[in-house]
């Protein structure tokens, strides 16, 4: 792609719709059913532990379930086939790329495969549930929470996303609303740095405007073209 050498990439819930993981804002959304209040806050998980363990021990398991589609697979050929700069931001906590095969991938709101104990800071990697209070394999305190950035808490790694911004050619959208900061101030930022940006959604989202191209329709169509585009040209 002429004059593309570093690609980023930001990832919602969109692109694991059609693995079977809900969304959070659509009519059947996750935000239906939870008040963002009683199940994603440090405050929610002061108040109710038990309440957030169980929400997210349910996501967890749905996580496990999930087996990756056509989009996760097509982002994993480019990672294994794009010789530039390329880094899969992804708002995700499941596992769907990497077991789709892709390195490059940075989880900047966690991951639901993983546990933090409070008490040592070790994280784990975790398939069983945390409601029922399992001792941390570390230090052995009952104090671990989900490793799952919630409202009001800082996103991971932003350091790196922001220096992957600044180098940024190219700057891809896939299957996110645009409803959330800091993911959703990435477009302006990579234009800000020259970069051409694209979006790839099944709708309009609230950052459209903001791209200079916006391919509209099923992430599992839509990713596999663009990716042989990309890697054909
Ligand atoms: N293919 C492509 N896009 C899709 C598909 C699909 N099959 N299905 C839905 N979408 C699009 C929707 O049009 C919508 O714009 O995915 C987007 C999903 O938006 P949200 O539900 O708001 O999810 P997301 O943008 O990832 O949310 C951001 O908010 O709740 C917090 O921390 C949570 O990471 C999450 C963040």
């Amino acid at each position: 792609m002429d004059g593309v050498r570093n690609i980023v990439i930001l990832t919602g819930a969109g692109i694991s719709a059609e693995s079977g993981l809900r969304t959070f804002r659509a009519d059947d959304g996750l935000w239906e059913d939870h008040r963002v209040e009683d199940v994603a806050t440090p405050q929610a998980f002061r108040r109710d532990p038990g309440l957030v363990q169980r929400f997210y021990d349910a996501r967890r398991e749905n996580v496990l379930a999930a087996e990756p589609n056509a989009a996760h697979r097509a982002l994993a050929r480019l990672d294994e086939e794009w010789d530039g700069e390329l880094l899969i931001v992804t708002q995700n906590i499941d596992d769907l790329h990497e077991r789709a095969g892709a390195k490059r991938v940075l989880h900047m709101h966690g991951q639901a495969l993983s546990a933090w104990c409070l008490a040592c800071d070790a994280r784990h990697r975790w398939t069983g549930t945390l409601l029922d209070g399992p001792g941390c394999p570390a230090c052995g305190e009952v104090a671990m929470r989900p490793d799952i950035v919630w409202f009001g808490e800082m996103p991971y790694e932003m350091e790196r996303i922001f220096s992957a911004l600044a180098r940024a050619d190219l700057f891809v959208s896939i299957g996110t609303s645009g409803a959330v900061y800091p993911a959703a101030g990435f477009v302006q930022q990579a234009r800000s740095a020259g970069a051409r940006t694209l979006e790839l959604n099944l709708d309009r989202s609230q950052g459209s405007q903001w791209f200079d191209e916006s391919r509209l329709g099923p992430a599992s169509a839509l990713v596999p073209l663009w990716v042989e585009e990309v890697l054909s040209e």
